[in-house]
């Protein structure tokens, strides 16, 4: 039987014009601009105002994607979104069919995929096997948050590592000669580490009432040392598994594009993977952590720096509350970013 191929034929990003610094931070938290800086490698991050969405992120994320893979966001342009987010614009429904119907793409299949930072790498195998199967020919995937919106203000520690953004790719069937292909994909969980990031209100366990209105339970938490040292083992083993069924050497990996979570974790899964350092795509200096959204924005800016070329071959990476994690291989397309 022939064997279907999907590539990556698109890529947009999109973020919040109010840039916040570390200083700004500092006005109403116990922090600094020298510990953010120097035990994350955080320097700004993008919050989206009051009444901005999810989905208006998503929206333009979308939008960009579908330009830069020469499709007009009108019915057929795809046959399927799928939408990663932890910060939904609602419990129910789904962000994603409401996504699909204002970027005007007619009545497609639309999910949301919850598995916090590695829900882009969720995402993109749920779509491409759906590619696989026969279900799509072309989908559109985005990673999309505002986590200011589920931000305890009084946590120093979340408050200075998350920011709100979006970035989505268009996957369409491929011939097996064209860059952009999608080689591999490794996914994992583990659920006893459920507690180690968590939003704990809202859901079956700890739903709200009408008596009394849910405060803090409705914020992110995360216990970050030991999410830190879950992240840097997950994130190497996983990509150690995409690289051992490809065959790849360490220096046939040209870009290490990695959940950008903190520059000290990316350093290490690249030195336990033998990547050399400067092989690894940076950009949380600028957007912090954007859950989802974190590989499309990597992605974004190393395409527009000009460091992805046709042909290079990338290595993705990504951890995240659940537990779950994942990567994913693939050579870069002969695309413009928008
Ligand atoms: O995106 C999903 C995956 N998420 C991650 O991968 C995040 C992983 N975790 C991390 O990146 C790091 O653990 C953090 C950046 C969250 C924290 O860095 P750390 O080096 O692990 O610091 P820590 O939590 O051990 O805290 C060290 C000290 C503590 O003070 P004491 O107890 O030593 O007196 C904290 O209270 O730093 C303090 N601290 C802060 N100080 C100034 C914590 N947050 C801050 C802050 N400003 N914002």
């Amino acid at each position: 039987m022939h064997h279907t191929s999907v590539a990556l034929t698109g890529l947009g990003s999109y973020l919040p014009p109010q840039r916040i610094t570390n200083d700004s931070l500092c006005d109403r938290l116990d922090t600094t601009d020298e510990w953010i800086t120097s035990r994350t490698g955080i320097r700004s991050r993008y919050w989206a105002g009051p009444g901005v969405a999810t989905s208006d992120l998503a929206v333009e994320a979308g939008h960009r994607a579908l330009k830069s893979a020469g499709l007009d966001a009108e019915p057929g342009a795809v046959d399927l979104v799928v939408l990663a987010t932890t910060t939904p614009d609602y419990p129910c429904p789904a962000t994603a069919p409401d996504v699909a119907a204002r970027l005007g793409l007619g009545p497609v299949p639309a999910y949301d995929i919850a598995a916090v930072c590695s829900g882009f790498l969720y995402a993109l195998a749920a779509a491409s096997a759906q590619i696989v199967a026969g279900l799509a020919r072309t989908a559109l995937v985005i990673g999309a948050e505002t986590y200011s919106t589920i931000l305890n203000p009084a946590d120093r520690t979340t408050n200075v590592i998350f920011g709100d953004g979006a970035g989505a790719v268009v996957l369409s069937v491929a011939s097996d000669q064209e860059p952009g292909l999608l080689l591999a994909m490794d996914l994992g969980s583990d659920g006893t580490g459920r507690d180690l990031i968590t939003i704990p209100g809202g859901g079956s366990r700890g739903r709200a009432t009408m008596a009394e209105p849910a405060v803090d339970g409705h914020y992110f938490t995360m216990q970050g040392k030991k999410v830190f040292t879950e992240a840097v083992k997950r994130m190497t083993e996983s990509s150690q598994t995409v690289l051992d069924r490809l065959g790849w050497t360490p220096d046939q990996v040209d870009w290490l594009v990695g959940h950008q979570a903190n520059v000290r974790i990316l350093n290490a899964v690249a030195r336990g993977l033998g990547i050399p350092q400067e092989r690894a795509v940076i950009n949380l200096d600028r957007v912090g952590n954007t859950s989802a959204a974190s590989i499309p924005l990597a992605l974004a800016d190393a395409a527009a720096d000009g460091s992805l070329t046709p042909g290079s071959r990338i290595l993705l990476t990504a951890f995240g509350g659940g537990l779950t994690w994942g990567a994913a291989a693939l050579t870069w397309p002969d695309i413009t970013a928008a």
